[in-house]
C-alpha cells in the first residue's frame, strides 16, 4: 500500500518528569496542543512524508488511550501499529522494539513531542526520503543548544561529529527529533550500549553513520519551527503558536484528517464522517469547507 517502502515511528513513551504533575497520570504527547493532541503534529509529519505504514512505541500504561484516539489509521488511509516500551531505556531504543515492524525497510522516526512547521517541509522531507542508504537528520538554530545533541561542522559545513549536551556547544544547531534512517538501524541500534544514564542515546546511533560518513545533516533555515513542547511554559508556547498561525491563516496546521484527503488516501465520504465527528467545533468546520473546496 505504500508509495515508498520507508516505514515510519512515532517515539511517544518517556516519563515527561518536566511536565509534572500534568504527566503523572497522562501521555505527554496526548496533552492538547491548542486545539489538537499533541501526536497530531509528528503523525502529520511522516504523513507529509508520503508514509503510510507507521508504528507507535508508547509505555505499556499509555497504549490504550493512544489507541482509543489514533485508532487502527483507517480514518487516514495510514496503518498503525502499536508497540510497547516497558522502560523508558533511550531513544535509539524504539529501533530495537521496532526491528520486527520494520522487517528491513528505511524508516523515519520522529519524537512524539516535537512540532515542525514550515512552508518547505514536503520538498525537504521527499529528499531525505529518496536517499536509500545512510541517514538523513536535521540541524535547527537554537539559542540553547547545551541542551540538545549539537552538530560540529567542520571548515567545508559537513558535519564530523553530534555532542550530546555540551558545556561548550561547536555551533548553534540542535539535531531535531526527525530521523531518516537506512534498513541498518535496528541491527545498529543493538551495538549501542547505555550511557551514563542507563539509555541507549540517539546519539551513539547516529555516531554509527557518522563513523562511516554516512550522515547528512541537513539545516533547516529560520523559514522553519521547530518547537519543544516539553516544559510548562514551551508546551504553552506550542499551543500559542498554533493558535496564532491558524486563527491567522483561516487554515490548519497537524491535520491528519486533511493531509489524508489531499494525499487521495482518503475519500470524501470518510472526510465527511470525520467532519461530522468534530461538528461542534472549529476543526470540523474546518473539514467541511476543505470538502466543499474539492
Ligand atoms: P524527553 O523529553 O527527553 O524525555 P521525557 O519525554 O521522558 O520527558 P522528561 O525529560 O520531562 O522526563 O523525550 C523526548 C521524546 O522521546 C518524548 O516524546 C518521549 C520520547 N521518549 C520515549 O518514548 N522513550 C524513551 O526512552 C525516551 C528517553 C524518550
Amino acid at each position: 500500500m505504500t508509495t515508498t517502502s520507508r516505514k515510519g515511528i512515532i517515539l511517544a513513551g518517556g516519563s515527561g518528569t518536566r511536565l509534572y504533575p500534568i504527566t503523572i497520570g497522562l501521555s505527554k504527547q496526548l496533552l492538547p496542543i491548542y486545539n489538537k493532541p499533541m501526536i497530531y503534529y509528528p503523525l502529520s509529519v511522516l504523513m507529509l512524508a508520503g508514509i503510510r505504514e507507521i508504528a507507535i512505541i508508547t509505555t505499556p500504561q499509555d497504549q490504550e488511550q493512544f489507541r482509543r484516539t489514533l485508532q487502527d489509521g483507517s480514518q487516514w488511509g495510514v496503518e498503525l501499529t502499536y508497540i510497547v516500551q516497558p522502560e523508558p531505556e533511550g531513544l535509539a531504543q524504539a529501533y530495537i522494539l521496532a526491528e520486527e515492524f520494520l522487517n528491513g525497510a528505511p524508516s523515519a522516526m520522529v519524537l512524539g513531542d516535537n512540532i515542525f512547521f514550515g512552508h518547505g517541509l514536503p520538498d525537504m522531507l521527499a529528499e531525505a526520503d529518496a536517499r536509500t542508504t545512510g541517514g538523513t537528520v536535521f540541524g535547527y538554530h537554537v539559542s540553547d543548544p547545551e541542551r540538545y545533541g549539537v552538530v560540529d561542522f567542520d571548515a567545508d559545513g559537513r558535519a564530523r561529529a553530534i555532542i550530546e549536551k555540551p558545556r561548550v556547544p561547536p555551533s548553534n544547531y540542535a539535531v531535531t527529533g526527525l530521523y531518516f534512517l537506512d534498513g541498518t538501524a535496528p541491527a545498529r541500534a543493538r551495538k549501542v550500549t547505555p550511557s551514563d544514564r542507563g539509555e541507549l542515546e540517539i546519539t551513539t546511533l547516529l555516531e554509527s553513520y557518522l563513523g562511516e560518513d554516512d550522515l547528512r545533516v541537513e539545516r533547516m533555515g529560520r523559514g522553519y519551527a521547530w518547537l519543544d513542547t516539553g516544559t510548562h511554559g514551551s508546551l504553552l508556547d506550542a499551543g500559542n503558536f498554533v493558535r496564532t498561525l491558524e486563527s491567522r491563516q483561516g487554515m490548519q496546521t497537524g491535520s491528519p484528517d486533511e493531509i489524508a484527503f489531499q494525499k487521495g488516501w482518503t475519500d470524501a465520504a470518510i472526510l465527511r464522517k470525520q467532519a461530522q465527528l468534530f461538528g461542534k467545533n472549529a476543526y470540523g468546520a474546518y473539514l467541511k469547507d476543505v470538502l466543499e473546496q474539492e
